[in-house]
């Protein structure tokens, strides 16, 4: 127990050293990215103001003082308005641009009169008040990340350099007294070079376990930015930013690479994973005094928290989907009519609806009769309203009335891309735009499967689900649909012929389901995107194959390139694109299905110069949804790739 604290003083003492006031650099970085007010005001506003007023000038007190300290809490909590605030700048502001930031909040959180909670978030700082304590929050509905609108200069260099930096920069930040790291990272490949910039920063006041969930979040966020320049993500308790252009003084950056291994700091951490341990650190002209404030908090795990008023990034969000009237649904839909409807999907019909305020959007009627307790219904479908990613179609709300259930989503004006791949909009697309869809849809799975705070598998990845907005932007439909149905009922064997060509042998067969499912049904679909065809139609010409069957053909006799849609224009695209999509899609459709990539690997595949070679053990039987697909697919082990492929491919995505 003794060398616990020592080693927390050394770690302290270390911080100061390299945390000591920077004068220069005069930015204070009020730049604004999220603010709101809670839409509660309060009920005494005199008692309410005082307690405001005194909160706000302690925060300032403790960030001013020559201390060093870019992270503060305070409270009044007698009376019936209790004020409960915290304000933080980024560490590698000097005192005096933290100060100018921190006045800036002040001010423009004042707009909020007299609502019992607000908060307001620029580049350099940030300041949130509430009516009771949330010093505690990790992650709450409403994170977002907020992207550059410009593109790197080398996009896929940049794109696969700051995945893993962003990805290193999350990992090591909790690890790091004081939860902040600012970071640079150099990156060759494309002919050029350039660096790349990051900051991560957590409240103090959170353990180091609400820090990695946290940035985990920020993570899966930020990367919804790339390729562009610039990005950031925000949430209640942490902050990460990456930028081409440098932000802070060179002299704050600090090496990460410690960190990401483990150590000692590490342990000591490590020795109270439940509590949270904040070291508040003063430096003193000449010499270093150092305080060390420690506070435990004690986190009653898995105790239901009490109702939380608003969300930290939405004010008017309340916890949990909107509740829309039935009523109102059927007037929007037209009594559901047939004219408004836009498609049946595997769960039901859906509906576009025109809202009374003018607002358009779809209508999902599902079609199971739910015999989970009601409780379990809306925590599944508060758990999905509360998935927010731009390649993921919104759930705005549900309504219930009887054994009927409606959930209300955003609508896509373009539908759904099997209509670009093989229906009456056949040939529309670019080979970009084909490209960007496929990444796109990477991307939401890869958020759906590892970045958010439960891994959730879609088990329908098709065409028919994958819808694109009037920017043909893509927005995955329909996920989270299965953890509604009772435990033993498999959506997928009740639609089984529709969804058929895209269902990994182990799933259909021996119905064994993991994410890999999903990586199974998304190879699939890229070999769809770029030839134009459904899995499962016979190719006229080529011997009646499937699309699958064919690529593996095409792909070992080295045509390849034959795949491709002939309705694409052939000055688009040169024939190793081609090759490197097919020879993904075959990754993604190996088995078993251990030896298929994760999501965010194929991320890092589409978007680098490599190329992979697939590896096919047992492809003869594994997909063809003829007579050999209930052939037990597990056993054999026949590999026509060579040892070093395979090698080749773990070592590119790191594992
Ligand atoms: C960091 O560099 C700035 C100039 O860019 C300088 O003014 C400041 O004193 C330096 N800070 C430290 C801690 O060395
Ligand atoms: C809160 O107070 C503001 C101004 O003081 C007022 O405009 C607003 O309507 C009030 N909101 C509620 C919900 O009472
Ligand atoms: C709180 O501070 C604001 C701004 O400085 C001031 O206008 C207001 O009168 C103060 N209110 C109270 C109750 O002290
Ligand atoms: C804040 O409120 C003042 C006066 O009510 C208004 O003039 C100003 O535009 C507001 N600022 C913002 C950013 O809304
Ligand atoms: C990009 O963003 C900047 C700053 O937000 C803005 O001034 C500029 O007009 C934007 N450019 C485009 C092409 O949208
Ligand atoms: C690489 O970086 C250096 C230093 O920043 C710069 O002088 C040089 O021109 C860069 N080279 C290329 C090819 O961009």
């Amino acid at each position: 127990m003794g060398w616990w604290w020592l080693r927390l003083v050394v770690v302290a003492a270390a911080a100061v050293l390299t945390t000591i006031p920077q004068q220069a650099n005069s930015q204070p970085q009020i730049n604004l990215l999220n603010r709101g007010c809670s839409q509660y005001n309060a009920s005494n506003i005199n008692d309410f103001f005082n307690n405001l007023n005194a909160t706000f000038s302690d925060l300032r007190s403790q960030l001013s003082g020559g201390g060093g300290r870019r992270f503060a809490t305070a409270q009044q909590s007698r009376s019936s308005d209790p004020v409960y605030a915290m304000a933080q700048c980024r560490n590698y502001m000097s005192e005096r641009d933290c100060l100018t930031c921190y006045d800036a909040a002040v001010s423009l959180i004042r707009n909020c009169s007299a609502a019992n909670g607000a908060r307001v978030i620029y580049d350099g700082c940030f300041l949130r008040y509430e009516s009771n304590t949330f010093y505690d929050q990790t992650t709450l509905p409403g994170n977002v990340q907020i992207c550059g609108n410009r593109t790197a200069a080398q996009p896929s260099a940049f794109n696969a350099e700051a995945q893993t930096f962003l990805r290193d920069l999350q990992l090591a930040t909790p690890r790091i007294n004081g939860y902040f790291a600012a970071t640079t990272r150099q990156i060759s490949g494309g002919g050029g070079n350039s660096t790349i910039y990051g900051v991560a920063q957590c409240a103090e006041t959170i353990s180091r376990t609400g820090c990695e969930d946290c940035l985990t979040v920020a993570f899966g966020n930020i990367q919804g930015c790339l390729p562009n320049a610039d990005g950031r993500a925000i949430d209640a308790a942490c902050f990460l930013r990456y930028s081409d252009v440098p932000f802070f003084a060179d002299n704050q950056t600090i090496d990460i690479t410690p960190f990401l291994g483990g150590g000692g700091i590490v342990k000591v951490w490590n020795s109270s994973s439940r509590n949270a341990i904040i070291g508040g650190v003063v430096g003193g002209a000449g010499l270093v005094l150092i305080l060390l404030a420690l506070y435990l908090w004690y986190h009653f795990s898995r105790k239901p928290k009490a109702a939380r008023r608003g969300s930290i990034l939405g004010a008017t969000e309340l916890q949990g989907p909107n509740i829309y009237s039935y009523k109102d649904l059927k007037s929007a839909t037209k009594n559901f009519s047939e004219e408004n409807k836009l498609g049946e999907g595997g769960f039901g019909d859906v509906y576009k609806a025109t809202l009374e305020n003018g607002d358009v959007v779809a209508v999902k009627k599902l079609d199971i009769s739910y015999s989970r307790a009601k409780a379990d219904f809306e925590s599944e479908v508060r758990l999905i309203s509360n998935v927010h990613h731009r390649n993921l179609v919104r759930l705005l709300g549900c309504c219930s009335k009887g054994s009927e259930l409606l959930l209300v989503y955003e609508y896509m004006a373009n539908g759904s891309l099997d209509r670009f791949v093989y229906g009456e909009k056949r040939g529309v697309l670019s080979w970009k735009q084909r490209f960007d869809i496929i990444y796109g849809t990477a991307r939401g799975l890869a958020y759906l499967h590892e970045q958010y705070h439960v891994c959730i598998i879609h088990r329908d990845i098709k065409p028919g689900n994958i819808l694109l907005n009037d920017d043909f932007q893509v927005k995955i439909a329909d996920f989270g649909l299965a953890r509604l149905l009772p435990e033993n009922q498999s959506h997928v064997s009740t639609k089984f012929a529709g969804t058929l060509g895209y269902t990994a042998p182990e799933y259909a067969i021996h119905g064994h389901l993991s994410e890999k499912v999903d990586t199974y049904s998304f190879g699939v679909v890229i070999l769809e995107i770029i030839s134009g065809r459904r899995s499962n139609d016979m190719n006229v010409e080529s011997d009646t194959e499937y699309l699958l069957e064919e690529a593996w053909k095409l792909y070992e006799s080295g045509m390849h390139q034959k795949i491709a849609d002939e309705t694409l224009d052939s000055n688009d695209y040169k024939p190793e694109d081609v090759k490197k999509m097919v020879e993904i899609a075959l990754v993604c459709t190996q088995s078993p299905a251990s030896s298929r990539p994760t999501m965010s690997e194929i991320l890092v595949l589409l978007s680098s110069d490599h190329t992979i070679v697939p590896k096919a053990p047992n492809r003869g039987n594994s997909f063809n949804p003829g007579s050999k697909f209930f052939v037990d697919t597990t056993t054999t082990s026949a590999s026509t790739g060579s040892s070093n492929a395979t090698a080749s491919f773990t070592q590119f995505t790191g594992r």
